[in-house]
């Protein structure tokens, strides 16, 4: 039986939106907030089962704090399991009593009853949730013999699920792709030369030539540098891609914003725009690799990036699931001024990392406040800075 997801939340109103509310407004569909909606409580019931397959349902009955579970685990399993616990508290899932974590009841862990509801209300979805499955399946050697989470979850298995989730046909994932290609058609000029960092499955790569070539601003593009650092996606994009996005100028390499983009042949002051759609955050030093992007930006140029964002820095945020299974995702320096946590931050913690790192003009699309403090599911947003 479909479980009730209601009540949906309502879709947010034009002016909350900003300039460009009409071309976002038709993202909050009903589908959309529907899947929002059902991965969120897909997620919760993945993690507390996750935590039953580890063999933890005893002692979550009798109450635990996040030292006791850790103990005797890979010292790995800290922080996804920091993030698990308060998550599946707010998901209401485990009661939170004073830094102790209270199973109680029988909670309702039905996964069918939820892919029933998605399958009439968003239908086409469900390999969103057959990747949740692939990673409960795989992800327990993280946690008993210190496996490394990278090689669990892009394995074989799981590679086609990851590739089916980053395509502009999932509702889910989209509104990165389009809220960047807005705030990267702006103020694009003649002859410009753009440089995707991290461009992995090419969805981003595709909607610009696509709507590029809808809107007639494609043109305006003289080469579109397609990189990423893992060899598996760049060779699958120069398969692929020219076909797939056709008339996109484009060039491939393989670039590491870990490492100094002069060292990777990239010229200073040679770029119009360099745009990246859920990767800046794992810059393992975030401020270093600012600093270095703007240095290859011309005058005027523009950093345009796409990132998951967290409406409070404790918000848990349901894809964090798979992403705190990641080292790079993960193992970050801090600074509690510009870079306070791992992973996805808040508006006001990129624009706090951005103008340290020296850039100015910052902008978001859509204006994120008050709109993420009216509507929870709203929880991606673009950023674009000027050197
Ligand atoms: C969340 S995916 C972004 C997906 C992409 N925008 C798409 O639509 O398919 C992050 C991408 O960043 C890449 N990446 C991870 N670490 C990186 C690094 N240090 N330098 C450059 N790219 C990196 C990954 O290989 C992956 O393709």
């Amino acid at each position: 039986m479909p479980v009730r997801l209601d009540p949906i939340e309502a879709p947010p109103s034009l002016d909350l939106l900003g300039p460009l509310g009409p071309e976002i407004a038709p993202l909050f569909t009903r589908p959309f907030l529907v899947l929002h909606r059902a991965s969120e409580l897909y997620t919760a019931r993945i993690c507390l089962l996750l935590l039953f397959d580890l063999g933890w349902e005893t002692r979550l009955r009798s109450g635990v704090t996040l030292d006791d579970l850790c103990e005797g685990l890979a010292p790995q399993a800290r922080k996804p399991l920091a993030w698990m616990l308060p998550f599946l508290a707010t998901a209401d899932l485990l009661v939170a009593e004073e830094g102790r974590y209270v199973l109680r009841g029988l909670p309702d862990l039905d996964l069918a009853d939820i892919r029933a509801a998605v399958d009439i209300e968003a239908p086409g979805h469900a390999t969103n949730f057959d990747l949740l499955d692939g990673v409960r399946s795989h992800i327990q050697p993280f946690f008993t013999e210190g496996k490394d989470g990278d090689a669990l979850l892009f394995d074989l298995a799981l590679f086609p699920l990851w590739l089916a989730y980053f395509r502009n046909g999932n509702l889910g994932y989209f509104p990165n792709n389009l809220l960047t290609l807005l705030a990267l058609r702006e103020g694009l000029p003649p002859g410009a030369r753009v440089l995707e960092l991290g461009g992995g499955a090419g969805s981003f790569a595709q909607l610009v030539a696509q709507q590029g070539t809808e809107e007639g601003w494609l043109g305006r593009i003289a080469e579109y540098r397609f990189t990423d650092v893992a060899p598996t996606f760049l060779r699958r994009a120069q398969r692929n891609l020219a076909a797939a996005a056709p008339s996109l100028p484009l060039a491939f390499q393989a670039l590491d914003l870990n490492r100094p983009l002069a060292a990777q042949g990239i010229a200073p002051a040679s770029l119009d725009a360099i745009v990246g759609i859920n990767v800046l955050h794992v810059a393992q030093d975030l401020e270093a690799t600012l600093r270095d992007l703007r240095g290859h930006l011309k005058p005027g140029g523009r950093l345009v990036i796409g990132e998951c964002l967290k409406p409070s820095l404790d918000t848990p945020l349901y894809l964090e699931f798979f992403f705190n299974f990641i080292k790079a995702f993960t193992s970050v320096k801090l600074d509690p001024r510009w870079r306070p946590r791992h992973g996805f931050l808040t508006p006001e913690a990129w624009d706090e990392a951005l103008g340290h790192a020296g850039f100015t003009g910052i902008q978001h699309v859509p204006p994120p406040r008050p709109l993420m403090d009216r509507h929870p599911s709203f929880t991606v947003g673009a950023i674009t800075a000027m050197p």
